[in-house]
């Protein structure tokens, strides 16, 4: 991966969220333009998509060097393996591709169902057409009005969820293999009971993050929960943290990782077997990234535990406080 961290939009909102609430309008300072370019932006955006969608997301002329899904999938692995730094494991992932891929086409079936309209036949791996930097459309698919319900919203993305496993395993990518957090997603898809507020999630699973966005994200969800939902909502906090994952090992696992172990020994106030040290070591590590030079270490952090920003993401939903956080401008 490299240097994906940079020192751009990342050091600049991430450094933000990572000092004192005095510091963080200082620490933002050179990128409040760009930041409020970036929301201008996101705004506009928004507001073309929303009138856009019908004519931008199916593939009509195949002008823009679209292929087949299929054809793409085989020349582009989905699943690849990565080292974990710090251990001689290595751990399988899906490809920043792969995940913009399925980003977008579930964008596409959301942007149709929040104008009341759904797909009129099964999507197939038949129907995908793939550019060559993870762009996607929709090829000979037909939505409609007649009969809009929740039901026909859940078989839209239950036919998404068959698509997206095809496509993987066209790539030559093991089912088996897939991370924690991306057959969640696949098992949320296929679930046939989401709710309509449930599409917000759907399409801003942090398993679709491109992973040099991740720290930013861990820094928003972590604010939201520990400073902010710490001051308003102490229940809602609670709620969150009891609902942790890794409670038992963290510790053992932060310890036995060469490069994490690093944030670990020797700090002044010590890290204890709770889910509240556990973000407090992951917010540590990403707010102290140049100190070890490590640009590899978001990647190592989702490698030990793929779990974590997933589970903090789900219950932010539950607890309804998900759409606040602004979680997605961070997709590209
Ligand atoms: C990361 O997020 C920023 C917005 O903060 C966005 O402009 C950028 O495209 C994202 N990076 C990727 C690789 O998608």
């Amino acid at each position: 991966m490299g240097n994906t961290l940079g020192l751009g939009v990342g050091l600049g909102l991430g450094l933000g969220l990572c000092a004192g609430a005095g510091v963080v309008m200082q620490a933002a300072g050179p990128n409040m333009e760009h930041l409020k370019r970036n929301a201008e932006a996101f705004v506009n955006r928004v507001v073309t998509s929303k009138h856009q969608h019908n004519t931008e997301d199916i593939d009509e002329s195949s002008a823009e060097g679209l292929r087949d899904a299929m054809s793409y999938a085989k020349e582009n692995p989905m699943l690849i393996q990565v080292p974990v730094l710090g251990t001689a494991r290595k751990f399988w992932r899906l490809s920043d591709k792969a995940t913009r891929i399925s980003r977008k086409l579930a964008l596409i079936l959301e942007s149709q169902h929040s104008a009341g309209k759904y797909l009129t036949a099964p999507l197939k791996l038949s129907n995908v057409r793939i550019g060559s930097t993870g762009s996607a459309k929709l090829r000979d698919v037909s939505f409609s009005a007649k009969g809009f319900s929740i039901e026909r919203v859940r078989d839209d993305y239950k036919h998404l969820s068959k698509v997206l496993l095809k496509l993987i395993e066209n790539s030559d990518g093991d089912i088996a293999n897939l991370p924690p957090d991306y057959s969640e997603f696949l098992v949320l898809l296929g679930r046939g009971n989401i709710k309509m507020e449930d599409e917000f999630l759907i399409v801003n699973h942090v398993a679709l993050l491109p992973m040099e966005n991740r720290t930013e994200v861990f820094l928003m969800l972590h604010d939201r929960i520990v400073n902010h939902l710490g001051r308003t909502d102490k229940a809602k906090k609670k709620r969150i943290l009891r609902n942790l994952p890794y409670n038992n090992d963290w510790l053992d696992t932060a310890r036995a990782n060469a490069e994490i172990n690093q944030w670990v020994v020797n700090v002044k106030n010590e890290y204890r077997r709770t889910p509240i040290d556990l973000l407090r070591l992951n917010r540590n590590v990403r707010c102290h990234l140049h100190q070890y030079n490590n640009d590899d270490i978001e990647e190592t952090l989702y490698c030990e535990w793929p779990e974590l920003l997933m589970a903090m993401e789900k219950m932010l939903h539950l607890v309804g406080e998900l759409v606040k956080t602004g979680i997605e401008m961070k997709f590209g």
